[in-house]
């Protein structure tokens, strides 16, 4: 069974995270994590769903908390997840190009935030304390360093070939 409108959900799996947690609300951020685990993000029926499982929460509070933590997120993320650096370091030597870079090479619009395809998101995050290597880029978790808009338009079509093939 499914529920949802934006992205399907399975309510089976969605149960089978709340229960490994005991349907508890002090485990909540823990489920949230493995909820976003599962779709790459928090889907809002996922969220009404857990806010309606567990005791003592509702979907408002749920969705608080959700808000309220960087490390949630609200939009579908894409199968790439493009991190690009704007500490200050970065910022110095490039970062804005790099990422203008980015923004055309994937033709992300003003305010859009994953590739139409799906396959690529993309935020900037400040400082990630590896100023020595600025402008850094991170990519699934990988660092790309010294980036140029040259280097970053070739790591994509790296990975968009490899997802090709
Ligand atoms: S400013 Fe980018 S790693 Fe420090």
């Amino acid at each position: 069974m499914s529920i949802g409108n934006s992205r399907k959900i399975s309510t089976k799996k969605l149960d089978e995270i709340l229960e490994s947690y005991e349907y508890k609300k002090s485990n909540l951020i823990a489920i949230l994590q493995k909820v976003q685990e599962e779709y790459r993000y928090l889907p809002e029926d996922a969220i009404i769903y857990i806010g309606t499982k567990i005791e003592g929460l509702s979907p408002a509070t749920v969705f608080g908390v959700a808000t309220f933590y960087a490390q949630f997120s609200l939009e579908p993320k894409g199968k790439f997840e493009i991190k690009v650096c704007d500490g200050t370091a970065c910022h110095v030597r490039g970062s804005m190009p790099v990422l203008n870079a980015i923004r055309n090479k994937l033709d992300l619009k003003e305010g859009q935030l994953t590739s139409d395809n799906g396959l690529f998101s993309l935020e900037t995050v400040s400082c990630l304390g590896a100023c020595g290597l600025a402008p850094v880029v991170v990519i699934n978790g990988k660092v790309y360093p010294q980036m140029t808009s040259d280097a970053i338009s070739i790591v994509l079509d790296t990975l968009l070939k490899e997802e090709e093939e």
